[in-house]
C-alpha cells in the first residue's frame, strides 16, 4: 500500500527499517542479503542513515534487487554531526555515492539541532529544487523544533519520522503533524527498541490486550501494532532479520481493528520512551561518528 506526502510524493507502506542489520554500522555482503531479501519478499520502502553505517550495503541491495530503480523509495538521513548549510550537501553527496544511486526519495535531518535548522533546511531545499531529492522531512522533531522549521521554511517538511509504539504514541506531535500535513512514519514500531535494554516482558508487543486482540483475528502481535499503525495513517518501519517475520510484517490486509479496538491500542499510552530524547541527543549525538563508508570495507558489489 502508499500514502501520498504532501508534496504528491507516493511512499510505500509499510517501510523497511534497516538500523543495525547484523549489528550496529555493519556494512557487509550479510546486510546487502537481508536487504535483498526483504526487497524480495515485497518492501519498496527502504530507511536507512548514514550513520547506520550500511548505506554502502543497501546500495548493494538495490543494485541486485531486480526492481526497477523507479518502484524503489529510499530514504536516508543526515545526521546531526552533518548539519549546516554546506555539511547537509556534502553529507548529501557522501550518502548518495555510498548508495550509488542517482536520486533519493527522501532524505532526513535526523535529530533536531536547533542552533541550524533553519541554514540545514535551506540545503535540504535547495536539494530538491536541484532534482536531487523527490522529498525531505525531518526526524525525532519536537513540536518546538517544527514551528522553529516552519518559521523560515519555504518548502514545508513531507514527515516527521518519529518514535511511535502503543506505549508511546506522542499524541500532541500526533495532532501537530496532522493539522501541518506532515506524514508521521514510526520508527521502533513494534517498541521493541534495539538499542534498549528495556527486558522484552515491558514491551507492547507481549501486552495483554495487544495479544488478546491477535488471537480475536487470528494474527500476530506485531500485525496488531501494525495494522493500528496503518489505521492510523501512519508509516510504520519496522525492522526484522528473520524471513517469516519480515512477511508477517508486510502481510496487513487480511484484517481490520474495529474502532473500540483502535482507541483501547491508543490508551496503551503511557510515555514509555525506549529511543533517546530529543533534548539528550543534541549533546550525546555530537559524540557519535558517521563512518566514512569507504570501499574497502563495504559489502563488494
Ligand atoms: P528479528 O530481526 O529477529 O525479527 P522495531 O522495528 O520495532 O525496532 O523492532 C525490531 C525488533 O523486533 C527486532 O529485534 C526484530 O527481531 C523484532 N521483530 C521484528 N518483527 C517482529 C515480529 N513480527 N514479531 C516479533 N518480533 C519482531
Amino acid at each position: 500500500m502508499e500514502i501520498q506526502l504532501n508534496n504528491g510524493v507516493p511512499m510505500p507502506s509499510p517501510g523497511f527499517g534497516v538500523a543495525a542489520i547484523s549489528g550496529w554500522q555493519v556494512d557487509t555482503d550479510e546486510v546487502a542479503e537481508v536487504v535483498s531479501e526483504a526487497i524480495q519478499i515485497g518492501y519498496r520502502h527502504l530507511d536507512t542513515a548514514s550513520v547506520y553505517g550500511n548505506e554502502r550495503s543497501v546500495g548493494s541491495a538495490i543494485a541486485a534487487g531486480g526492481v526497477e530503480r523507479g518502484d524503489l523509495f529510499v530514504a536516508t538521513k543526515a545526521w546531526t554531526t552533518e548539519h549546516g548549510y554546506d555539511q547537509i550537501l556534502r553529507a548529501f553527496d557522501n550518502s548518495r555515492r555510498r548508495l550509488d544511486i542517482e536520486y533519493l526519495d527522501l532524505y532526513l535531518l535526523h535529530w533536531p539541532v536547533p542552533d541550524l535548522i533553519a541554514e540545514s533546511w535551506r540545503a535540504m531545499e535547495r536539494l530538491v529544487s536541484e532534482g536531487a531529492v523527490r522529498a525531505i522531512g525531518v526526524s525525532n522533531y519536537r513540536i518546538s523544533d517544527l514551528e522553529l522549521l516552519l518559521a523560515s521554511a519555504d518548502v514545508a517538511p513531507a514527515c516527521n519520522q518519529i518514535e511511535i509504539h502503543p506505549y508511546f504514541s506522542q499524541p500532541e506531535v500526533q495532532a501537530y503533524c496532522r493539522e501541518k500535513a506532515i506524514q508521521l512514519v514510526s520508527y521502533s514500531p513494534l517498541g521493541t527498541g534495539t538499542w534498549s535494554d528495556i527486558p522484552a516482558e515491558q514491551k507492547p508487543i507481549v501486552d495483554p490486550l495487544i495479544r488478546e486482540i491477535a488471537e480475536r483475528h487470528e494474527v500476530t502481535p506485531a500485525q496488531v501494532i501494525l495494522r493500528w499503525n496503518l489505521q492510523h495513517d501512519w508509516v510504520p518501519i519496522p525492522k526484522s532479520e528473520n524471513s517469516a517475520r519480515m512477511r508477517q510484517n508486510l502481510d496487513l490486509r487480511g484484517f481490520e481493528l474495529s474502532e473500540a479496538e483502535m482507541t483501547s491500542i491508543d490508551a496503551l499510552e503511557k510515555g514509555k520512551r525506549f529511543n533517546m530524547d530529543p533534548e539528550e541527543a543534541i549533546e550525546t549525538t555530537k559524540h557519535v561518528a558517521v563512518p566514512r563508508g569507504e570501499a574497502s570495507t563495504a559489502a563488494s558489489k
